[in-house]
């Protein structure tokens, strides 16, 4: 395999670039940021390092030349229409998600969409492998990558690889249903360290390999031994943050101060602005939120214009089945409550189905009094962190699902579980109706946890773990 002129110590490999190739109606050629927390996250570590990111630039079709981009060597791996449909949308998006978020909606199984994911895989494996340098640190992301750690083993049994999981990673009773879960364990196997968000993600991992592959396992570390290969892999969690000072900093600056107060006096000057932010997913609770707000409304305790209730939903993964019928179904109920309870003038809900700049998301987050994360199921949910990092006033509450990775370190959060619509409904009342001094207090506490972990701390101690796996394993500790 042909080494690329161009090598790096630190490599990173993940489904998506930072940025996705947009081609206007006039042909003309631009980059755009790609969605989702993994890169929110990534591109802030790969800031000041130096380093080459392996990702798909969003398009089916040839892949663009490498290029560098904000000091990062970017190196683009094709996909075709179809591997577009069978890798990304079916396996990883179809099979994988909903098994890997409790099955919220059912999985979808078909042989030649794992055979496609395998296919894909060493693509990006042998990218890798190009790009990395003798002795490399290779970290592969989330679940779209699960074979290529053990791909880039054999072709570089040099480099040191680790693997963090983004999302959940499922209870053994749910994983056991995938047909191919012996390939995904020993592909995952092939890394000398895997990060997870929660310490239950990476137990539930390490009891995988010893129920279904027969492995020994000891705390935190499972033992692979294979003809020529004996190692010992340590899984551990390892929770993601996110760049706290960036977006402080973004927050603090008098233009965003003012775009929040034009936000708000756009919205009549509320007395509550209760606001949602999230990918357009199944996993993220969003029906579940509005129908409590819906009763909220119908029983008069939130009455538009005082109270207001802004949704951005990021358009995600549109041509999947599952997808599109959440579009429909949350554009249905958004309309079916603005239909009952919205004058002119004062709709019930401000529905968004747009992305837009950091700055405007960190203003939103200045402006609003409320913000509900509610998921079914969720990694971590950035969304959370970002919230509480854009209030250097120490204003505004939280509310966060108990299924969130999030909710295992912002303990000051108004925790619901949205499964539970008549509590959902007592927490968002109690968020609105909280002392602010009380509030203020929260908010300071879970801002401070924030700080003292953001996403520089996480990569560090992402690749010290690594680093040091797995010769001298270290048990999970609970912070
Ligand atoms: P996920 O990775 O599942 O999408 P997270 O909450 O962890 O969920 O991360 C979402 C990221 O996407 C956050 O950084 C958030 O600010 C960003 N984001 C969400 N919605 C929008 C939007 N409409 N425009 C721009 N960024 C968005
Ligand atoms: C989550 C996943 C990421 C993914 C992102 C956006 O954050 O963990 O791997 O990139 O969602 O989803 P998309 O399918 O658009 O890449």
């Amino acid at each position: 395999m042909p080494r690329s002129q161009q090598q790096f110590d630190l490599v990173i490999a993940a489904n998506r670039l930072p940025v996705d190739r947009v081609v206007g109606d006039d042909g003309e050629v631009s980059w755009r940021t790609s969605p989702g927390g993994l890169v929110t996250a990534m591109e802030s570590v790969m800031r000041g390092r130096e380093g080459a990111w392996v990702g798909w630039a969003g398009e089916a079709g040839d892949a663009p030349e490498p290029f560098v981009e904000n000091d990062m060597y970017l190196r683009p791996v094709p996909l075709s229409e179809d591997e577009v449909a069978h890798y990304y949308e079916g396996f990883s998006n179809d099979t994988l998600w909903p098994i890997y978020h409790d099955v919220i909606v059912p999985a979808t199984f078909h042989r030649y969409w794992f055979t496609a994911y395998e296919k894909v895989n060493r693509r990006f494996a042998e990218a890798v492998c190009q790009v990395a340098a003798p002795g490399a640190t290779v970290w592969v992301h989330d679940y779209q990558l699960q074979l290529v750690p053990a791909m880039v083993r054999e072709l570089r049994p040099d480099v040191r690889i680790g693997w963090f999981d983004h999302i959940p990673f499922p209870p053994v009773e749910l994983f056991a249903q995938l047909p191919w879960r012996r390939a995904v364990l020993e592909g995952l196997l092939g890394a000398d360290y895997l990060g997870f968000q929660r310490v239950a993600d990476a137990q539930n991992f390490v009891r995988a390999c010893r129920q279904l592959l027969g492995l020994p396992t000891k705390g935190d570390t499972v033992s692979v031994s294979r003809a020529a290969d004996s190692r010992r892999v340590r899984a551990s969690a390892v929770p993601i943050s996110i760049d706290y000072t960036g977006l402080e900093a973004v927050a603090k600056l008098p233009e965003t101060q003012q775009r929040a107060k034009e936000i708000r006096e756009s919205l009549g000057n509320p007395r509550t602005l209760l606001l949602g932010v999230d990918r357009l997913d199944y996993t993220k609770g969003i029906g579940h939120r509005i129908k409590a707000y819906g009763e909220l409304l119908e029983e008069g305790q939130v009455c538009p214009p005082e109270e207001v209730f802004v949704q951005v939903a990021t358009p995600s993964r549109e041509r999947v089945a599952a997808y599109r019928e959440l579009r429909h179904e949350i554009e249905g109920e958004v309309g079916r409550l603005n239909g009952e309870h919205s004058r002119i003038g004062a709709p019930a809900v401000h529905y968004l189905h747009h992305s837009y700049p950091r700055q405007e998301m960190a203003a939103l987050y200045l402006a609003a009094d409320v913000v509900l994360v509610t998921p079914l199921r969720d990694g971590m949910n950035l969304v959370a962190k970002e919230y509480v990092t854009c209030r250097p006033d120490e204003g505004g509450a939280l509310v966060l699902s108990e299924f969130t990775g999030a909710f295992h370190e912002l303990h000051q959060a108004f925790v619901c579980n949205p499964h539970d619509i008549e509590g959902l409904k007592q927490t968002i009342m109690r968020a609105i109706e909280t002392p602010e001094k009380e509030k203020r207090r929260l908010m300071r506490a879970m801002r401070r946890r924030v700080a003292d972990h953001d996403v520089q701390r996480w990569a560090s101690r992402f690749l010290e773990a690594l680093a040091v796996a797995p010769d001298r394993p270290q048990r999970t500790t609970k912070e």
